[in-house]
């Protein structure tokens, strides 16, 4: 996996019982994107563990490539698209996440920009006899065979609420259009924060190609400081993070609420904190 991958893999991992530390971290640019001509040679059961959004950047590994060189040696390739993998869904994003097709399976959160409750976490297996052949339990008390698809069959849990009929509502409500929309007016928004930001000073110091936006103040200290003055303001709330070795301002524009009028006013505010700290 990409050295920037998200921790939440490393733990999946652990519960999966191969161990947080059974892995090869791999180089990646200076977007976070795993270089995939330094996949090492690979030999024995391996998974590829690909990122589509990463969660400071929202830059998207270049899944075509990493599935071509895993393929070629047996591998299987995961993709975590908790965010990213919406962006095939968005015309004027889709291309970031070419080759997704090729994938063995891919993880993502319907409540990230489905805008579903939590938690709605989905898991996509091009095998599903893989799939049922991990997951599927038999006991004396349970049915065996059914005529109907037995959801438990999929799961890790036996029980479980029906979280899917919310999924299945907002899918059904939007549409293939409404979800289009959604993502592709989150994307311009990260884009004019990002533009008015910069115009106003600011240090952007990521390529927007998605929903997220990195912004600096200056130093680590002074940025934390207008991040705690963002908050106290109240006008929008976005949280602090480090990216490589850079303290930053992380927003993530994901609500199907927010308006362009929205973004103006967060802008306005970030700068009046921003001039507010020394
Ligand atoms: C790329 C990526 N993977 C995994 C996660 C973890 O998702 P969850 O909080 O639903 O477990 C996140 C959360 O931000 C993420 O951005």
């Amino acid at each position: 996996m990409g050295g920037e991958i998200h921790p939440s893999v490393a733990k999946a991992l652990g519960l999966l019982g191969l161990g947080r530390t059974r892995v090869v971290p791999l180089p990646v640019d200076a977007q976070g994107r795993m270089l995939a001509e330094k996949i090492p040679p690979i030999s024995g059961p391996t998974i590829v563990c690909v990122q589509a959004g990463n969660v400071n950047t929202g830059a998207i590994d270049p899944i075509a490539e990493i599935c071509r060189l895993a393929h070629a040696a047996g591998a299987w390739v995961h993709v975590d698209g908790a965010f990213g993998l919406w962006a095939a869904a968005a015309p004027s994003r889709a291309h970031l996440v070419a080759g997704l097709a090729d994938a063995d399976s891919w993880a993502t959160d319907a409540h990230k920009w489905l805008n579903v409750p939590y938690d709605s976490g989905l898991a996509f297996v091009r095998d599903p006899h893989a799939l049922q052949a991990a997951m599927a339990i038999t006991a004396e008390y349970l049915p065996t065979q059914s005529e109907f698809r037995n959801p438990s069959d999929f799961t890790p849990e036996l029980s479980r609420r029906a979280r899917g009929v919310d999924v299945w509502a907002a899918l059904h409500s939007l549409g293939r259009s409404g979800i289009a929309q959604l993502i592709e007016a989150n994307c311009a928004q990260a884009r004019r924060f990002a533009e008015k930001l910069a115009a106003a000073g600011c240090t952007i110091l990521n390529d927007v190609v998605l929903n997220q936006v990195l912004v600096s103040f200056g130093d680590a200290a002074r940025t934390t400081r207008v991040i705690a003055a963002i908050q106290t303001d109240g006008t929008c709330w976005a949280g602090v993070t480090v990216w490589q070795g850079r303290t930053a301002l992380r927003l993530s524009v994901s609500s199907w609420r927010t308006t362009e009028a929205d973004v103006d006013l967060s802008v306005a505010a970030i700068i009046r904190a921003a001039q507010s700290v020394a």
